[in-house]
């Protein structure tokens, strides 16, 4: 079969970045199945200013609209035009609402731990609500004065300082659970052992204490065979649980085996995907995929790196873990084990980017390209 999925090259590291990754996932599907892909790019970014006049032109959003699969490199943010940020305004725009990060160690990297190899967690953050909502008013402004007087006389607030700069934290119903349900499928699909609710509801009850108790109600009412709490275990079921935002760090640090995936609001996810990747020393091989209902929209989780870019000094494995993912996704779960297998190995050998060789006693430094194809090799 041919699978249509549309990719954008991105800005910066992005056209190098892609030269190296791309024939890795080919050869990877290839060798796994007949199954090919077929790449159609779209205009996004600084590209596409230059030859539209718009950084995100509304044919490429029309066309994600109506996809099911796309993968993009980073994409700067664009200075002078209307758009505060392209990856939020394409994670809007296309209800992004599951932003999906798995984290894993690759051996041989030196890591700020003693055990990285006991980490394994796939984190789905909430992506569209919390502070993504992105309403607050600056302090002393008219707004935020406006909304402190309506919230001492209308709604009888307490604590609040005339000066206070105010923020609000929309969490509603329907947005925690689609989130939690996506977490769950994914757990039971991939026989995982726990799923851990993370919030911080002992303080904030009303939304982040009612995201864990819509987690428990989902579970109850959708997922009742399958599922049980921690306190009443039954062998063989996926174990629900919660933990609040602090203390989840903690056991991230101590007991990491015993966190398999993570359901969390959006802010607590934004902190806990870059913590645990820097535990297992991966910031720079960290993949990610945004998805709504229909789409599944892979990146690579790093920057454009300008001060590197054009100098074949990048290092592609994001992208090209981006690229597992995808055939994971695809029900190709070998053709993703391949290229993990393959990263690792060309990892182990010790000749890497210049991003990883510092983590690496002995490493030599290759180029972007060099890289990316003795990955090619290992598959
Ligand atoms: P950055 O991730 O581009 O760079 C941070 C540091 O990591 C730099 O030292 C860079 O050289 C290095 N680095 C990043 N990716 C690398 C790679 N693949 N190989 C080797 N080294 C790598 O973050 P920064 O500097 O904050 O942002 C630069 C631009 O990227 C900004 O316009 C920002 O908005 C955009 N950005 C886009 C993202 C996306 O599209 N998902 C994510 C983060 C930033």
């Amino acid at each position: 079969m041919r699978k249509k999925i549309y990719w954008i090259e991105g800005d910066g590291i992005g056209a190098e970045i892609w030269r190296a990754a791309r024939p890795v996932i080919n050869a990877a599907l290839a060798l796994e199945s007949g199954d090919t892909l077929e790449w159609i790019e779209l205009p996004a970014g600084e590209k596409a200013q230059t030859e539209t006049g718009s950084s995100l032109p509304e044919s490429t959003l029309q066309a994600l609209a109506n996809a099911t699969l796309a993968m993009k490199g980073p994409l700067g943010t664009p200075v002078g035009t209307g758009i505060r940020s392209l990856n939020v305004a394409l994670r809007q725009g296309l209800d992004l609402y599951a932003c999906i990060r798995p984290v894993r160690y690759f051996d041989g990297l030196e890591t700020p731990v003693k055990h990285p190899e006991r980490v394994n967690m796939v984190i789905f953050r909430e992506n569209t609500e919390d502070v993504y909502a992105g309403i607050e008013y600056a302090a002393c402004s008219p707004e935020s004065q406006k909304l402190i007087v309506f919230l001492r006389e209308e709604l009888g607030a307490k604590n609040l300082r005339d000066t206070a700069a105010v923020g609000i934290k929309p969490m509603t119903e329907h947005g925690s659970k689609r989130l939690i349900r996506r977490a769950l499928r994914f757990a039971l699909d991939t026989g995982q052992k726990s799923l851990t609710f993370v919030h911080k509801g002992n303080i904030m009850k009303f939304t982040e204490g009612a995201f864990r108790q819509w987690g428990y109600d989902v579970a109850a009412q959708e997922f009742a065979e399958d599922t049980c709490t921690e306190k009443n275990p039954r062998p063989g079921r996926l174990i629900i649980k919660d933990r609040i935002a602090d203390a989840m760090f903690q056991e991230a640090l101590l007991r990491p085996e015993q966190y398999h995936v993570l359901a969390t609001p959006n802010l607590n996810g934004d902190y806990l995907s870059d913590a645990l990747a820097a535990q297992v020393g991966g910031l720079g091989l960290a993949p990610g995929v945004n998805m709504s209902d229909t789409l599944a929209f892979f990146e690579a989780t790093h920057g454009t790196a300008p001060t590197i870019a054009g100098q074949d000094k990048a290092n592609p494995g994001s992208l090209i873990l981006c690229g597992a993912l995808l055939l994971e996704h695809l029900g190709i779960p070998a053709a993703a084990e391949r290229i993990r297998k393959a990263v690792a190995k060309a990892i182990a050998a010790k000749n890497v980017t210049e991003d990883l060789a510092p983590q690496i006693a002995g490493a030599k430094i290759v180029g972007c390209a060099a890289f990316g194809d003795s990955i090619g090799e290992n598959l």
